[in-house]
């Protein structure tokens, strides 16, 4: 697999020194809320953040999926996401965290936080472990005061690894690297 990568652009190191940061960031954020705290991870690429971030979240939380697809086997985002799995926990009154693994046009974050929102949450934050704000198509917003959470922004590559998949491989890669080119075009 790691002949399959050009160069790798966050090390293993450097990922869990940042996840730790966020998670202490989230921790002091919702310490005092009263109502408990939902994190929901947006299936399949957000799995391994969520589940290194969770880790380190110091704080009485609930966890959850949804599944949502828009790039199917290719590089480009289909604008049209699906929902193809729904929460499982009753979220109505909840604070709500949306892990991702990467923002890239918008459009899945778009659909989602107003299906949750549809559900009566008190508030919607997002935490994405990177964003790439340059090709970004459509604008959303948190929802109740919720705050938007980024490990790191990201140069516009097509990147793989921790979560992310080029054809559903390299999901399992440790760190964030940039395919060969020759195995997508
Ligand atoms: C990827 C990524 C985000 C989304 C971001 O998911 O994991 O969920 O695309 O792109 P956007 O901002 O342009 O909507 P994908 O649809 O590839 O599904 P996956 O998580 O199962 O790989
Ligand atoms: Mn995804
Ligand atoms: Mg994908």
């Amino acid at each position: 697999m790691e002949e399959h990568i050009e160069r790798i652009i966050w090390t293993e190191d450097q990922i869990l020194e940042r996840v730790s940061e966020l998670a202490f960031e989230i921790s002091t954020d919702f310490k005092e809320k009263t109502t408990s705290l939902v994190v929901i991870g947006v299936a399949t690429g957000a799995f391994m953040f969520l589940s290194d971030l969770v880790k380190k979240i110091k704080l009485p939380i609930s966890v959850d999926f949804v599944r949502v697809e828009s790039y199917g086997f290719g590089t480009e985002s289909s604008g049209k996401p699906k929902i193809s799995s729904d929460v499982k926990i009753d979220i109505n009154g909840k604070h709500v965290i949306l892990v991702e693994d990467i923002v890239d046009t918008g459009n899945t974050l778009f659909c989602l936080i107003s299906h949750l929102e549809s559900k009566g949450v008190c508030s919607v934050s997002v935490c994405t472990f990177l964003d790439k704000p340059a090709r970004r198509k459509v604008h959303f917003e948190m929802v109740g005061g919720g705050k938007f959470y980024r490990g790191f922004e990201c140069p516009d590559y097509f990147v793989v690894g921790y979560g992310m998949d080029f054809a559903e491989l390299y999901r399992n890669l440790p760190y964030v690297g940039v395919l060969k080119p020759e195995l997508y075009n």
